[in-house]
């Protein structure tokens, strides 16, 4: 009997999951955690506002017992995420000088990819910076209000500086159908950081679906797309709402538009059971809430080559 981990590294790929550090003294939790899988992001704890809950002020008792986990285990580590509008402190929220944002954001970026350097594979530098909808826009953030345009670039420019050898991903959601205004948007910045030479090494597509954003049927025409502009791609917060058969089909379908694109690295779905999903009335993941494989655990077992 395989395990997804073991399946995914057979294809030169990782598995990984979201990992709640609070349900880590759960032992059902924690053996499907270390059988199945072999990186780890984490669910909460590596965000602004757990980390620097006020300025300068870095706590990282928490959010290391994440990186130690992955360490004992020797699994893989994604670093999620340095700078995101959501789950950010009041106390960044309310900067109104550009020069004191600036600052902040390096001081932020510099001392969390330090304190990890050389132990985390990929970091989502910058998190769902677009929005929603059919403007292509950017998000209306305190980064975006106070910098302007270039804080993207920014954050990558300071990452590249803190951990040279981090694989660098912008990360984000509903960029999976390829003709939308939001993953067009993506897609034309990273080829315009791409072509001047802005340190940005991989997309991540979070992979959250429902009947709102449900699988695209050529998930992997996008995927290749943006590799084709010399990116990694990785599905970063995979789940997929519903259940048997046609969540297993829907599942298998992403996990082969994964395999099918060469520069497409790993998977990683958003927790382990269902019962702890942040949507968990979706049942939208691999195990359910008594770490019993589901179909789709299988389906997705199977594309993979295991059994
Ligand atoms: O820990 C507190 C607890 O002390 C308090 O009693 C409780 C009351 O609401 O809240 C708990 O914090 C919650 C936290 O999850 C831990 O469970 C927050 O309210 C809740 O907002 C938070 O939700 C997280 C969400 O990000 C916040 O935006 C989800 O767990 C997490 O799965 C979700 O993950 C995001 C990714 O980071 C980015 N992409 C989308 C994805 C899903 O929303």
């Amino acid at each position: 009997q395989t395990t997804l981990g073991d399946a995914a590294a057979a294809q030169g790929r990782y598995f990984g999951t979201a990992v709640a550090v609070d349900r880590l003294g759960e032992p059902d939790y924690t053996a499907t955690l270390n059988r199945e899988f072999n990186s780890i992001t984490a669910e909460n704890s590596w965000k602004w506002e757990s980390l620097q809950p006020s300025p300068g002020y870095f706590d990282f008792s928490t959010a290391d017992r994440i990186a130690e986990h992955a360490r004992q285990q020797g699994m893989e580590l994604r670093g999620h995420t340095l700078v995101w509008h959501s789950q950010l402190p009041s106390w960044v929220e309310n900067i109104g000088s550009a020069d004191e944002l600036r600052a902040v954001m390096r001081n932020h970026i510099t001392t969390v990819m330090e304190h990890y350097k050389g132990q985390v594979r990929s970091w989502d530098v910058v998190n769902e910076a677009f929005e929603d909808g059919n403007s292509g826009a950017r998000r209306n953030s305190v980064f975006q209000r106070v910098l302007g345009d270039s804080w993207i670039e920014e954050a990558f420019w300071i990452a590249r500086e803190a951990d040279p050898n981090a694989t660098l991903c912008y990360n984000d959601y509903n960029t999976d159908a390829w003709n939308t205004a939001k993953t067009q948007a993506v897609y034309n910045m990273v080829a315009d950081f791409v072509s001047r030479g802005v340190p940005i090494d991989c997309v991540g597509f979070q992979a959250h679906f429902n009947s709102g954003n449900p699988v695209p049927e050529n998930y992997h025409i996008t995927l290749q797309n943006f590799a084709d502009l010399g990116v990694e791609v990785q599905l970063t917060e995979l789940d997929i709402a519903g259940s048997g058969a046609s969540q297993a089909e829907q599942y298998a379908g992403v996990t082969l538009a994964c395999l099918a694109v060469p520069q497409c690295t790993g998977i990683t779905v958003w927790g382990v059971t269902d019962k702890y999903s942040w949507r968990a009335e979706d049942t939208p993941l691999l195990f359910d809430g008594n770490y019993n494989p589901k179909q789709a655990y299988y389906a997705v077992l199977e594309t993979l080559g295991g059994s």
